[in-house]
């Protein structure tokens, strides 16, 4: 977003001014020229032509949501084939294998959220995530690409979308780690969009006397930041067909899943999507359903409580397919996109953003006071013409670490990392120590590189000792 030649201040004043935004430059006759330049280029970058519209609709008021007519549930691949389907999830796996085997699949982690609840400070990628070895989520993933780049003797380019508040952090981490094993030439990291954040009365915060108060435009971005960047390109010089998205909170992500990917590749899908059953009915998930017969996610906010608690007659939920933000888009998909133009809606949140007054004084506001707004990537479903559902077991492939502590915190996060190490052992028929309640009596890690799934655990289970109760072990 920072322009190497930004605007002249004469170009700038009359930028802001035809866009009622003047009182950004209050403060240039106070800067030094780097700060001149800081800020100038900061109002270079702002898009009026996107931002104005916004302003009506999003800003100076709540958006009203129009709810579609119809909401119906969406149809879901259950975890385990229905008699019908046995053929083909056979199909769909070996599919999903050789596109593997033959270098058309990346990864693609969308990293560049600030991770506020957490209170880390750094890219979140850097938090320790493990229970025995702390390593970081960017190590869980790296490893768990090596385990499957060795599994198919191929590779797996690894795009990671940062921001520009992280960007540094976040290529210094891999630097001084080595890339985490990975060849750095097979691994991008690039930042994502930026959006300022406005009063509400729809003028944009100025966060110091150089500086806009600008935050990442949302994980919705990361669709036009892949354009953008270059790396769109990239994917296309080295033949990727199928992008494998996830976000950096979850260690128990299959970074790329060959069942998945299949699915979704014989089914001709554009953008795809993994989902768990909800553990209740408000669970603050997206839900997946069926609007004007597409694919659409309603956050948790949205969803009426009335259609979440809605049962079949069998007592399932209507409703009960939750998204967990993982995905496979196809390559082609993201790039007409781009070539065609796209938009997706705008979600409005009302922070608590410093900012200096009109006398230059740094207010801290102790209630929410601007409008932020970011684009979410599951929005983008609607707009393939084919998508599909894959339902997974939570217990296998959803642990986030989102939170300091209680749910979906790094304690609960290791206590399922744990949980699925000794349920992958015990699957290799290696006995487990448990507590009476059936709590798992040890802590065990199991790295990536040693097993990335069950599958390959089993073949190396005769390597592994016997694990005793309180034992601390880590399998590599
Ligand atoms: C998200 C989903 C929710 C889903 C849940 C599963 C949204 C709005 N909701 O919730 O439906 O059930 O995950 O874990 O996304 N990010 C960026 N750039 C941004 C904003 C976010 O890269 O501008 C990345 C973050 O780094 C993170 C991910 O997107 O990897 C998720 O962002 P976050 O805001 O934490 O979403 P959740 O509230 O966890």
């Amino acid at each position: 977003m920072v322009c190497q030649n930004s605007l002249s201040l004469q170009a700038a004043q009359e930028k802001l001014d035809a866009n009622n935004q003047s009182h950004l430059l209050n403060f240039i006759d106070q800067l030094n020229p780097e700060q001149t330049q800081n800020l100038l280029s900061q109002i270079d970058a702002l898009n009026f032509d996107l931002i104005n519209p916004l302003l009506d609709k999003y800003v100076r008021q709540e958006p009203t949501l129009a709810l579609p007519q119809e909401i119906l549930p969406a149809p879901v691949y259950p975890i385990e084939p229905t008699a019908d389907l046995v053929d083909k999830y056979r199909s769909a796996l070996e599919l999903g294998e050789s596109l593997i085997r033959s270098g058309k699949v990346a990864a693609f982690t969308v990293a560049g959220g600030q991770g506020t609840r957490l209170n880390f400070n750094g890219p979140k990628g850097n938090f320790p995530a493990t229970p025995i070895k702390q390593k970081t989520l960017f190590q869980v993933f790296a490893e768990g690409i090596a385990a499957v780049q060795n599994a198919y003797g191929a590779v797996i380019p690894w795009y990671i979308m940062t921001s520009p508040a992280n960007h540094a952090d976040t290529v210094a981490a891999f630097q001084a780690n080595n890339y985490f094993g990975l060849d750095p030439a097979n691994v991008m990291h690039f930042p994502q969009g930026m959006m300022p954040s406005f009063h509400r009365d729809g003028k944009i915060v100025l966060a110091s006397p150089d500086s806009l108060a600008l935050s990442p435009d949302g994980h919705g971005g990361s669709l036009r930041a892949l354009h953008t960047s270059g790396a769109l390109e990239d994917m296309s010089r080295r033949g990727i067909e199928q992008i494998s998205y996830f976000q950096i909170d979850n260690p128990l992500v299959y970074v790329i899943d060959p069942m998945f990917i299949g699915l979704h590749a014989l089914d001709q899908a554009e953008m795809s999507s993994k989902a768990v059953i909800k553990a209740e009915p408000l669970e603050k998930v997206g839900n997946f359903t069926l609007v004007d017969g597409r694919v659409t996610v309603i956050e948790y906010s949205d969803l009426p409580d009335k259609l979440a608690q809605k049962r079949n007659p069998d007592g399932s939920l209507c409703f009960e397919s939750g998204s967990i933000a993982i995905h496979v888009i196809k390559r082609d998909f993201v790039a007409q996109l781009n070539q065609h133009g796209f938009s997706l809606p705008w979600h409005r949140a009302v922070k608590r953003v410093p900012y200096i007054d009109s006398n230059g004084a740094l207010v801290e506001p102790d209630q929410p006071n601007a409008v932020k707004l970011e684009t979410f990537v599951f929005d983008a479903l609607p707009l393939a013409q084919r998508s599909i559902i894959y339902e997974i077991d939570r217990k296998e492939q959803f642990a986030p670490i989102k939170n300091a502590t209680g749910t979906d915190s790094v304690e609960s996060s290791q206590q399922l990392q744990i949980e699925r190490a000794a349920a992958w052992l015990e699957r290799a028929g290696i006995t487990v120590p448990r507590k009476p309640d059936g709590a798992v009596d040890a802590q065990i890690e199991i790295s990536p590189l040693f097993a990335h799934c069950p599958e390959a655990l089993t073949e190396k289970a005769s390597s592994i000792k016997p694990i005793n109760p309180g034992d601390c072990v880590y399998i590599a």
